[in-house]
């Protein structure tokens, strides 16, 4: 499998296009989403179109922010901000979104060897950050390759045969050499609203047979994204934050 690994697009469309437009001339057979197509940002509905009718093979699976935002459960676990985008959301999602959001595989998905969950593939909101977390999730399942999101930072975290565990934040472009006698958590960073302080755009073309993961940053309008989700009334933090990667 050669695809296209995308997270956390958090309705942001500006963001979305620049990932596109950068992937055109690129081969892959796959577009893997690992949830949160919506949440903080003011363009549901664009970035749903685009990845709802985009060709190939689609292996999409459900975010928490999914969850909330489709009405299929309350905002109780939300802060502030988050809680006014999903209310805000679920009032202005198409219908055909709406229901695209609802019918969206709950995580783990796997196809092939390859493992997708949002958060962890026991836990859609847990975080997986540090080596010491990695190294359970990688303890408990035998996928030689298990990709996640929901952290929004782009990394790498390896086991070995010795059961060693290694972890790496990804900064900028950069392809990973996925070694045979290892097994990967692998998080392509977050579309929409990174927080590694660097603002652009994060996805990941992975390739299963080659065994790479080649990671990339992208930069997008922030402007028009940040003056949509103004123009929505959506709290200012919301817009304010995708200007630091924060
Ligand atoms: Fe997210």
């Amino acid at each position: 499998m050669r695809a296209l690994v995308v997270s956390d697009l958090h309705a942001n469309s500006e963001a979305l296009k620049s990932v596109m437009a950068r992937v055109r001339r690129k081969k892959f057979d796959t577009v893997i989403c690992l949830g949160d197509f919506v949440g903080y940002g003011a363009q549901p509905n664009q970035v749903l179109d685009v990845m709802r009718t985009i060709k190939g093979r689609k292996l999409y699976i459900r975010g928490n922010h999914d969850r909330v935002a489709s009405g299929l459960d309350d905002a109780a676990g939300f802060n502030h901000a988050a809680k006014a985008a999903a209310l805000w959301t679920r009032d202005h999602l198409s219908p055909r979104n709406r229901s695209f959001l609802r019918d969206l595989t709950v995580g783990p998905l796997i196809h092939k060897g390859v493992m997708l969950c949002h958060g962890s593939p026991y836990d859609e909101d847990e975080y997986v950050f540090n080596v010491h977390h990695a190294a359970q999730v990688l303890a408990l399942f035998t996928q030689p390759f298990i990709l996640f999101g929901h952290t929004h930072l782009p990394a790498v975290f390896a086991v070995d045969e010795m059961d060693n565990v290694n972890g790496f934040a990804v900064r900028g472009d950069a392809t990973v050499k996925l070694d045979p006698r290892f097994r990967y958590l692998i998080n392509p960073g977050s579309v929409g609203q990174p927080r590694d302080r660097i603002p652009h755009a994060s996805f990941v073309i992975f390739d299963s047979d080659k065994r790479t993961a080649q990671f990339f940053r992208t930069e997008y309008d922030v402007k028009k994204t940040q003056t949509s989700i103004l123009k929505a009334g959506l709290p200012d933090v919301l817009a304010h934050r995708l200007q630091f990667g924060t």
